[in-house]
């Protein structure tokens, strides 16, 4: 990409501060906004000041802004301000157990949020390329429809039809969603609509579990990095439901920022694409216990309780078909056992402890 100004919202957490570090690096010009609201969705643990404070250390051309999103007369000031080319869109409550607690706030932040963004680029810089991250939990629980095998350590799927995952076409509505599931799929459908109705570059991913050493990893956000960071402190966790044999596929951030990048370089109007790690970074509960126990040579203190959570997935693996064949560039670069090891490293680095 040419030397564009670039906006980040939420710059302060897992992919936001990865996107910063990435553009910065390029030469861009990067504006993030984060007013650290992990923290009042999670406490002390999720606070991401650690971040924002290494950020301003390594970068060269970053301005933060500590705005809320839901601000409509703030962002419009700052839209005002100067024109964006790229406003990447990752600011969110980003957990579907903490939604059923605040529905209104989630709803504000994560609906209505998006689209003050999604309206401020189009009254200030309707050419600019808008980015959103949106989420597997828009299928709801429908990928659990999908018939089942169960191995030692995981479900998987029946079919070899199914074998890739789960693909765009998977409904969104008649489904059960989380609170959470249905603040991102009205925020996905309305940058959807910028896209379509408007005729805006506006790209919508649906992530999978997105993961690496950035993330101020909570209980209810952030699996693998809450798990290394539990295992590591001798802390105990807590596993619910599906025998433990519940699939997650993870991505590490870089390789999602590289996706966004690929799809800035050409984008196209109200495109959805799922994104993850696809089958080869998929891993059970099961597994990522052993691996971890592998790694730190400790057993893991958990606890398995049969209740499952609400709308859980048993099996998600994104299938990554769509995207690749409209970027042939982009693949995976960041296997899983390099995704457990950056977590690790980082986690004894900042020497992190659980609740
Ligand atoms: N991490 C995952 O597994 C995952 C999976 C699917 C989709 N996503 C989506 O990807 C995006 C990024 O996720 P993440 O893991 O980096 O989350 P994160 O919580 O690490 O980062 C989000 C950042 O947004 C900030 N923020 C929250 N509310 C805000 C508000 N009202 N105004 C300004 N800033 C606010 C938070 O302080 C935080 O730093 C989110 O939209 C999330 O829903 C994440």
């Amino acid at each position: 990409m040419s030397l564009k100004t670039i906006f980040v919202t939420g710059s302060s957490g897992l992919i936001g501060s990865e996107a910063v570090e990435h553009f910065d690096r390029q030469g861009h010009q990067v504006h993030g906004i984060d007013n650290n609201m992990r923290a009042v969705y999670f406490g002390d643990q999720g606070d991401t000041t650690w971040n924002l404070e290494r950020l301003r250390r390594c970068t060269k051309n970053f301005t933060h802004h500590s705005l809320d999103i839901r601000d409509r007369v703030a962002l419009e000031t700052l839209f005002r301000s100067r024109p964006f080319d790229l406003i990447v869109h990752y600011a969110a409550q980003p957990s579907h157990d903490k939604a059923r607690d605040i529905p209104i706030l989630d709803f504000e932040v994560n609906a209505i949020g998006a689209v003050n963004l999604l309206e401020a680029m189009r009254l200030h810089c309707p050419k600019a390329i808008f980015v959103f991250l949106s989420t597997s939990k828009v299928y709801g629980d429908s990928p659990n429809e999908l018939p089942l095998k169960e191995l030692e350590t995981r479900w998987d799927y029946a079919y070899p039809e199914d074998h890739n995952g789960i693909n765009e076409n998977c409904r969104i509505d008649r489904t059960l969603h989380s609170l959470f599931g249905a603040s991102k799929a009205s925020a996905d459908l309305m940058a959807q609509e910028y896209g379509r109705y408007f005729g805006m570059k506006v790209g919508i991913f649906r992530g999978g579990c997105l993961t690496g050493p950035a993330h101020s990893g909570v209980e209810l956000h952030g699996f693998l990095s809450y798990l290394v960071k539990v295992a590591i402190s001798g802390g105990s966790y807590t596993v619910f439901g599906y025998k433990a044999k519940q699939v997650r596929d993870n991505i590490h951030s870089s390789d999602v920022v590289r996706a966004i990048e690929e799809f800035a370089s050409n984008p196209r109007a109200g495109e959805v694409y799922n994104l993850g790690g696809g089958r080869e970074n998929s891993i059970s509960m099961l597994e990522a216990i052993a691996k971890v126990e592998e790694m730190t040579g400790k057993k893991m203190n958990w606890q398995y309780v049969d209740q499952n959570r609400i709308g859980d997935h048993i099996c998600y693996i994104s299938d990554l078909t769509k995207f690749k064949s409209h970027y042939p560039n982009w693949k995976i670069t960041i296997g899983l056992d390099e995704i457990f090891r950056q977590i690790m490293a980082d986690q004894r680095l900042r020497n992190v402890a659980p609740h």
